[in-house]
Formats: structure tokens, sequence, C-alpha cells
């Protein structure tokens, strides 16, 4: 008999809520905290409402939350309001309606900066390297909130990313795509965040880089790091996904675990192609 849990490739060994040692990418001392954790997602935007300035809303009472030590993918349609929503967890917009809450406490009022400072790495679809800037300073930018030595940091992204260290004096303009995607993660992971947001962070790459990323990512996760992420990929997402969100006009269309929602007939017809 196959074990469930653990018999696929994928982010379902629960030991990553219990992360140890070398390359572990959440803050350090917490695994000494008495206090039980908040209930509930660790980050969560909640029924979010709104638009870009005084235009129409493009989210409509939208959820997606990502839980402590787990991968939350988020897909459907261009246009569904996808990246809207993920910059409105960040902070890019403000809501009519809703909150967005992280680790418990409610942080719709803040600015992206300021969840930056609370613990959020955000990597953006687009414009989301310096490509002026050689790959270094692309991760020393990164680390901008930080005023202790950041090379402990560099030292672990080279480690999740060998190429970038090889590359660290080319420009980032001057790489893949696949390579670029891997600064913008590297340059995310520099501020030490305690929750990862990634928006199509395989855009534009082959599918074997695609799996390579995926790889990282689920590398990431296992180190004790939640991820919350936006693909195009959607079966290949759902598949490294413990909680999956399909979004539809700014709505919530199907939400389950990757595993039910890549069973599910109307998903896979509708968005899986069949
Ligand atoms: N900066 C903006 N100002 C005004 N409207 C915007 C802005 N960005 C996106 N929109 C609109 O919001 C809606 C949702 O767009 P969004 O980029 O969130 O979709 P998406 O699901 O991320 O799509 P894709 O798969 O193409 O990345 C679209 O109608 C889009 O035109
Ligand atoms: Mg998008």
């Amino acid at each position: 008999m196959s074990d469930p849990l653990h018999d696929d490739r994928g982010n379902r060994d629960r030991s990553i809520t219990n992360p140890t040692g070398r390359g572990s990418y959440y803050p350090k001392g917490r695994s000494g905290d008495v206090t039980p954790a908040p209930e509930g997602p660790f980050l969560i935007g909640d029924a979010m409402t709104g638009g870009y300035g005084r235009g129409a809303d493009i989210l409509h009472g939208c959820t997606i939350a990502v839980e402590r030590g787990e991968i939350a993918v988020i897909v459907g349609p261009n246009g569904a309001g996808k990246s809207t929503a993920m910059k409105a967890v960040f902070g890019m917009l403000d809501l009519r309606e809703g909150a967005v809450r992280l680790d418990g406490e409610d942080i719709t009022r803040l600015t992206p900066q300021d969840r930056v400072k609370k613990g959020m790495g955000f990597v953006p679809q687009t414009s989301n390297i310096f490509t002026s800037l050689s790959v270094e300073e692309n991760l020393e930018m990164g680390a901008f909130i930080r005023r202790d030595d950041i090379s402990g940091t560099m030292a672990q992204v080279y480690d999740l990313f060998p190429i970038l260290k090889e590359k660290r004096r080319q420009p980032a303009g001057e790489l893949s795509g696949g390579q670029r995607q891997q600064v913008a993660v590297g340059r995310a992971l520099m501020t030490r965040p305690k929750v990862l947001m990634l928006d199509e962070p395989t855009a534009g790459v082959s599918p074997i880089v695609m799996d390579e990323l995926f790889d990282r990512i689920i590398e990431v996760a296992r180190s004790g790091l939640p991820v919350l992420m936006v693909e195009q990929n959607a079966r290949q997402a759902l598949e490294i996904a413990d909680k999956g969100y399909v979004l539809v006009q700014g709505r919530n269309a199907h939400t389950g675990t990757g595993r039910e929602l890549l069973a599910d007939d109307e998903v896979r017809r509708s968005f899986l192609g069949g």
C-alpha cells in the first residue's frame, strides 16, 4: 500500500511545519515559542472587495489564504483578478470590504512597506527585478529593510539557486527567464519573510525550468516558509498545492486541496483542459 501523504511529488510532508537546521528560511527563534499560534490561516485576504482607485470593483468577496507550512495556489483565467487579489493582500489597493490578517493580526490598513516589515515577501508578476543592477545588487536591494548582517541569508539564497552565485556580478537583465525569476524569488527571501507570495513565478519559462523552479519552491516551503502563489500552469501547480483556489471574475469559483481540485470534473473541464 502506498502512503497517500508521502507517495508523490509535492508538499505533503507534515514535518515541514517543524523547521530545523540548515537552509531554513523561517526566522530563527520560533522553535522555542511556548505560546500556541493563533487559530486560522497564517495569511488571509478574507472576503476582499475592491478595485483600482475609483474604478469598478475587480474583487467581489474574494478570499485567498495560506496555512502555516503549506503551499497555496491560485489559478484561473486571464483577467480573473489573481494578481489583483495578491496586490490586495500586499496592500497595493484599498479594499472596500474585507480584511487581511497575518498571523491573526489585522493588517488591512498597513502600507506594503509596513507589511514587508511584518514579514511578507512579495514577488509581483512583472517588473520584479532591477535589470540594470547585478544579481548581487538585486539581492542587496531585497534586504533594504534590514540593518543587520545579510551575508548569511545571501549564502542561503545562493545555496538554493547556485547559478545566481556564478552570475552574481552580471546585470540581472542578461539572465535567462528562469534565472531572472530566481533573482526575483531570492530578492524576496532577503528580508527573511515569514510568508512568501509569488505571482506567476514560472511565467515564460520552459517546462523543464518550470519543474526546477517548483522544486525550489517546495524546498522553500519545506523549510517552514508558507508560500501563496499564482500560477498559470494550473495542473502542475495544483499537484504541489496543499490548498488551491480557482478564481473567476474576482470571485472564488472553486476551493479545495490541490488533489480535490485536480479530481473535480468541473474544474478539469473548465480550467485544466479536460
Ligand atoms: N493597474 C490596474 N488598473 C486598473 N485595472 C486593472 C489594473 N490591473 C489590472 N486591472 C484589471 O483588473 C482585472 C483583473 O486583472 P488581473 O491582472 O488581476 O488578472 P489576472 O487574473 O492576474 O490575469 P493574468 O492571468 O493575465 O495575469 C482586469 O480586468 C484588468 O484589466
Ligand atoms: Mg496576473
